[in-house]
């Protein structure tokens, strides 16, 4: 396992996530255990990042279940059909929200989330969980969060 965590001090995202893509697929590599996986890429990731919220829902149930993240307290279950992780789930497709406001069905969890991306993994074909990204700023998210937190999830789909 990659016990120390390299990132590159600078402001363009594209380059942090060239540089932890690979870093997180060896850190994952030797364990089986998801939620361990799971803890250690929402880790990576709010400390690459600084994410307000960062984390996993699990499709457990026939719903979302809350699984391991970082930053404050947040709802425990969504229903498929509920906020923007349901949406997701639903259309089985990453979803850029710029103003969580303007978006119909919105689930705060904090009142300081301002804008938020989510991503779908699949398994066997099936969305089988969720990474939902929260920011405190508008507007936060872009089309490359978008593609290296797809990549990421790909990664994310073969420990699953
Ligand atoms: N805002 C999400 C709920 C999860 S929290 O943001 C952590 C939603 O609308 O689905």
């Amino acid at each position: 396992m990659a016990e120390i965590l390299f990132i590159p001090q600078t402001s363009s995202k594209s380059a942090i996530y060239e540089a932890i893509l690979p870093q997180i697929e060896a850190l994952v590599a030797d364990e089986t255990d998801l939620v361990a996986n799971l803890a250690n890429v929402a880790a990576v990731l709010k400390e690459a990042f600084g994410f307000f919220w960062v984390g996993f829902y699990l499709v457990k149930e026939n719903q979302l279940v809350l699984g391991p993240f970082q930053g404050p307290l947040a709802c425990t279950r969504i229903a498929f059909d509920k906020g923007v992780c349901g949406a997701c789930y639903t259309r089985r497709e990453t979803l850029l929200v710029p103003d969580v406001e303007a978006f119909p069905g919105h689930i705060a969890c904090s009142s300081l989330s301002k804008s938020e991306i989510v991503v779908p993994g699949f398994k066997n074909d099936q969305v089988a969980l969720v990474l939902d990204v929260d920011s405190d700023q508008l507007n936060d998210f872009d089309e490359t969060d978008r593609v290296g937190l797809e990549a990421l999830m790909r990664l994310v789909e073969k420990f699953l």
